[in-house]
Parts: structure tokens; sequence; C-alpha cells
């Protein structure tokens, strides 16, 4: 069980060089299933979610390298469509093999994922979505078996039920290979990370538009060829170290991120009070006066984050005044609440909001972390707190945060890793 211990007061001051997406990476990743020639992704974190991917890639028959952030994929002898619920149950973006697996193999059978600390996380969507694209799908014995139909209808629609980020990206990824299909994804998660995979899979020769919009057309390919592609930059990465910087009351520079994928929160950040400063590549957010409490709601992009809602909860404990945090994409991602109350934070959670009464000042405690976010969440209350912060559980955190004590540190915090986990 690993253990991060915070050192409280601190100011953190200067720049932090921002990391590939995770998020972004991850089903650009399961893609590459779909290709059958060699394919290089740069700007690739090294974490952990990241190397259960890569193992998963190799497990299943593909000859995987991952040196200085760049992974080279080529193929194996052979491809083998069974993901075994091991590991998957390690990480839920497994499943987003799925669809492609199909594609490649013909057939698939990978483990449905369980729910996590955030909430049920079904993957209904993904299913139903991929049955209307003509895919043959069974659940069985906890799996989920699907096979290639005879052929593909000429034009199909989906409008999905909420913007799930992965159901959408599982359904334009396994729509890309239906040769001589049309297919219409509506209701589709809008995030950045979505114009990505569309920008690699057209890069590598699919026929995909509409990323970015909640319309995607997908006009199937018979072949993806292997080819080059760098990922975008880590926008929840990028939001975490400057919520750090409002919290410690400090001043901040992330480089190497794309502004306009932080446009909501730094809407709430000036909102608060605090300098905001943008230039190409850079984003700098200082404290120079009294900040002020406001309403977040958590929703699909362009809406404010869910990964930054427990970070920007425990900023918002510790301006005085009275704060609302909504949470509309998760249904459990307050796990993180009483830990925080534990530091002397007031958060009450009723009906998927947080109350948050402001209090100048939160203490040093031990707590524990549910999940990744929250554990950033926990560790940055720390960082603001008086006296040591002990966060235990906070392993999490690795699975998000390429060199987490290396970046903070040089920043100005004081963090240490047992056991040390970069
Ligand atoms: N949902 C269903 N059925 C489905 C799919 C989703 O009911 O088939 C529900 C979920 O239970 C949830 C909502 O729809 O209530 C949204 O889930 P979504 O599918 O958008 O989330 P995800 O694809 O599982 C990704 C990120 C999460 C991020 C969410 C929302 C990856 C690998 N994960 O998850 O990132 O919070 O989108 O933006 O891309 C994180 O990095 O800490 C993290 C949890």
């Amino acid at each position: 069980m690993s253990q991060i211990i915070v050192s409280g007061e601190k100011k953190l001051e200067g720049t932090v060089r921002i990391s590939g997406a995770k998020n972004a990476a991850l089903p650009i990743l399961a893609a590459t299933v779909m290709i059958d020639e060699p394919v290089v992704i740069r700007n690739v974190p090294e974490l952990r979610d990241i190397n259960t991917m890569l193992s998963i890639l190799q497990k299943i028959g593909k000859k995987v390298t991952f040196e200085h952030g760049v992974v080279q994929i080529e193929p194996g002898e052979i491809l083998l469509g069974n993901v075994p619920y091991d590991l998957v149950g390690k990480m839920r973006a497994s499943f987003n093999l799925f669809g492609p697996l199909v594609m490649a193999c013909g057939w698939a059978r990978v483990g449905k994922p369980g729910g996590c600390n955030i909430g049920q996380r079904p993957v209904d969507y993904h299913v139903e979505g991929l049955k209307r694209f003509g895919l043959k799908i069974v659940e069985e014995h906890g799996d989920v078996f699907g096979e290639i139909p005879a052929e593909f209808d000429s034009h199909v629609e989906y409008e999905l039920p909420f913007k799930s980020v992965g159901a959408t990206e599982q359904l334009m990824t396994t729509a890309s290979l239906m040769e001589d299909s049309e297919i219409v994804i509506k209701n589709a998660a809008e995030e950045p990370e979505i114009v990505d995979l569309q920008n690699f899979l057209n890069k590598a020769g699919a026929n995909v538009s509409g990323a970015g919009t909640d319309t995607i057309r997908i006009r199937g390919v018979k072949k993806l060829h292997g080819s080059e592609y760098s990922v975008i930059p880590d926008r929840i990465e990028a939001g975490t170290y400057l919520l750090a910087g409002v919290i410690t009351r400090g001043n901040v520079i992330v480089e190497n991120v794309i502004p306009d994928h932080l446009k909501a929160l730094l809407d709430t950040l000036k909102k608060m009070g605090a300098e905001v400063t943008v230039s190409d590549n850079t984003v700098r957010v200082e404290v120079l006066n009294k900040l002020k409490p406001v309403k977040v709601s958590a929703e699909p992009y362009p809406g404010f984050p869910t990964d930054l809602q427990p970070i920007i909860t425990a900023v918002l404990s510790t301006i005085e005044g009275d704060s609302i945090v909504e949470e509309l994409v998760f249904e459990n991602r307050f796990g993180y609440v009483d830990e925080m109350n534990r530091m002397g934070a007031h958060i009450k959670v009723k009906d998927r909001r947080a109350h948050i009464k402001g209090t100048r000042k939160l203490s040093g405690a031990e707590i524990s972390a549910p999940d990744i976010r929250a554990a950033a969440a926990l560790v940055i209350a720390g960082m603001a707190a008086e006296g040591e912060t002990i966060v235990h559980n906070a392993g999490h955190i690795f699975r998000g945060y390429e060199k987490l004590k290396e970046k903070f540190n040089s920043i100005g915090a004081y963090l240490r890793v047992y056991p040390d986990e970069e």
C-alpha cells in the first residue's frame, strides 16, 4: 500500500511541463489492434494504466516497445481475441479493446468490467451500439462475446442515451473498419480525447468526421495502415497543477498545453478571482486577491470536467463562503469528502451536490484515497494544510500522473512517496 506524505503550508511557484494525455493514449492504443502494420505513438505518458494496456497488447500477440514516451507496436504471428477478466478488472479502459478485436479477429471475448469507486460504470451503451452496428453479441459467464456478421448494413444510426466518452470511442473505432457501411453516432461525447482518436484513425486511413461535435459520421474502410501519431497534452494533469497553484495561493505555469481544452476550468478560476494568463501553449494562474466562492457543475465536455471535480472541491473548501459543486457524470464521485472533512473541511453531500462552507485553513491528517482524482485532491489539500498529511492507499495516483513527486517538488511542494513508485 503506498503512502504519500505531504508537507503543508507550501506556496507553489514555477513551471510544470505537461505530459501526454492518458485518456487520449488509451483508446488510441486499443485501436491499434485493428492495424496489422507497424504503428508509432509518441508523447505517451509513463503511467500504470498505460503499462496495463501495453501488457494486454503483448499478451494478445502484439510486439510492443515503450521508451522515452514512444510506443512502437508491430504485429506478431497471431492475434488472440481473448482478454480475460483479470486484465480488464485492473483497468476499465481495457474494455475498449472489445469492438476493435472483433473487427481484427472476427470474434472476441472480453471480461465485462465491474463497478469501481466512482460508480457502477456499466458498458451497456457500448454493447447496445455495437449490436445496432450488426455485431452478434452475447454476455455469458461474466464475459462479453462478439462476432462479426456476414455483412454490415449500408447505413446505421445510433443515439447514445448519455454522452459517454468510452462508448463514443469504442463505437467510432469499431465502425471505422465496417467496410462500405456509413455509421452515424448521435449524442456523441465531444471531449478533446475523441477528436484525438479521430485524428489518429484518419491518419491510419479511416474516414471519420464530426468528432468534437455531438454527431460523428464514419464511413467504414477495408483496412487501416501503419502510421505515426503524437498524443495531445493531458488537460486533467494541467488542471491539477493549476489548481494546486490556487490552493497554495501560489503562481504556477503549465507548459505544453492546449489552452482551449481548459476553457471551463479557466472560466471558473477567473470567477473565483484568480489571475489567468494564456499564451499559445502555456497557462499561468496566480492568486493576488482574496478568492471568492463559486458554483461549479461537472458535466460532459465542454462543461467542467468530472475528473477535476474532487480537486476543485478541495480548493473551494479553502475559500471563505458557500460554494456548491455538482456532479452530473458519475453517481458516486464524492467518496473522498469524509476524508477531506477529517482535514477540517466542511462539506456536506446531498443528491449529487457538495455544499461547501469554506474555511481559511485545513489541517494535516492521516487520510485514505478512494481513486485517482480523489488522491490528487487530497494531496493538494495537504500542500495547503497546516502540518503534515499522510495519504494512505495513494497508489491510485500513479495511474494518472507521470513523475508526480518530481514535478510537484520542482515547484515548491515537499512530497515523499513510500514505497517510491517513480
Ligand atoms: N455509462 C453507462 N453505460 C455505458 C457507458 C457509460 O451508463 O455503457 C455511464 C457511466 O456509468 C457514467 C457516464 O455514463 O455515469 C459517463 O461515463 P463515460 O463512459 O463517459 O466514462 P468512461 O469512458 O468510462 C472516461 C475517462 C474517465 C472520465 C470519464 C468522463 C478514460 C479511460 N476514462 O471514462 O477518466 O472521468 O470518461 O469524462 O478515458 C480518470 O481519468 O480519472 C477517469 C475516471
